[in-house]
């Protein structure tokens, strides 16, 4: 491993960070349902959670609420990437709402495999952070045979109908570390716990911790782009932490970054959450720059092609047009 000169200001950029495919996809939709159908669109709640990217798509013409109570009879109306309870899609056909489903095909596969444990009546350990929007759709599937564990200490506490008959799955953006945590303390206590058929938590989050490790450890200061609610974005700076930076902020935008943050820091990692654009991350690259920190190298750790194809119901409504 290189040894930096002392005094030799670099950073460190994570790869892959920022946009996956779930979110893109959710992007597209709303903008792509704009151009097709007009201004306005609905969205319920945001749809992706970066708030640059909603003041954007509210420039465009979107108009985001937080139920479909909310929106006038007939509109368009997009469910967020985060995916939705059956009750908000009911809902949303009882008012004759035309729904766009944005939710993340990788979210659905959560929900699947919740409708299915719950056929089989099984309990559903639900590992996510209670009032986040995925953990209300995917536990909304199944209310009666869902629990929700919120954090390692709460693997302990939880009380379970049948230790036979009981199954976790998890919000698709979480710590890995801390998840397998709970895990392990959930299977101390039952130890016939079912495991999901395969990862929950997603592709994008797991590769975006495991490029943080190796950029935290050569750190001496980490920034992460994205928003405050954003799950994955947050869990990026306590995964920073934990890997050897020593100090670690989220920033929405360059301009909150502290001149102090920077006092006596030779090497600087970036990163961003699964729901930021890239300019936002090159805008810190420039402020960065301005602060000395000329030396960019990328530190890669996988490879992203992933693609997902726009929702349904709006592949349906442009291939008249394509
Ligand atoms: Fe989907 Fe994971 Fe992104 S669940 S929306 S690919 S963070």
């Amino acid at each position: 491993k290189d040894t930096p000169v002392v005094g030799h200001k670099r950073v460190l950029l994570a790869a892959p960070r920022g946009y996956c495919a779930g979110v893109d996809r959710a992007v597209i939709a709303v903008e792509k349902a704009l151009e097709h159908y007009g201004a306005p669109v609905y969205v319920r709640k945001q749809i992706v959670h970066n708030i640059h990217v909603v003041s954007e798509l509210e420039n465009k013409g979107a108009i985001f609420v937080d139920e479909v109570d909310e929106v006038p009879t007939g509109a368009h109306i997009v469910f967020s990437a985060h995916g939705v309870s059956p009750a908000v899609v009911n809902a949303a056909a009882a008012r004759g709402l035309q729904a766009i489903d944005a939710t993340c095909p990788l979210v659905t596969k959560v929900h699947r495999e919740a409708v299915r444990f719950a056929r089989d009546d099984f309990q559903i350990l639900l590992i996510g952070h209670e009032g986040h929007e995925e953990v209300e759709g995917t536990a909304g599937e199944a209310p009666e045979h869902t629990t929700l564990v919120g954090s390692p200490d709460e693997a302990d506490t939880v009380e379970v109908h049948d230790p036979d008959r009981v199954v976790w799955l998890s919000q698709t953006t979480l710590s890995v570390d801390e998840t397998m945590e709970t895990v392990r303390r959930l299977r101390a206590r039952f130890p016939n716990l079912q495991d999901p058929p395969s990862d929950d938590i997603c592709y994008a989050t797991q590769n975006r911790q495991v490029a943080i490790k190796k950029v935290a450890t050569d750190s001496d200061l980490v920034i992460v782009v994205g928003s405050a609610n954003s799950s994955n974005s947050v869990r990026l700076v306590e995964v920073a932490l934990e890997y050897g930076a020593k100090a670690a902020y989220r920033v929405d935008f360059a301009s909150e970054v502290k001149q102090e943050w920077l006092d006596g820091v030779c090497t600087v990692g970036v990163t961003s959450g699964a729901s930021v654009p890239e300019e936002l991350v090159e805008e810190l690259l420039e402020a960065l720059s301005d602060a000395g920190y000329t030396d960019v190298e990328p530190v890669k750790t996988a490879q992203e092609d992933l693609i997902f194809s726009l929702p349904k119901e709006l592949r349906k409504d442009l291939s008249g047009q394509m």
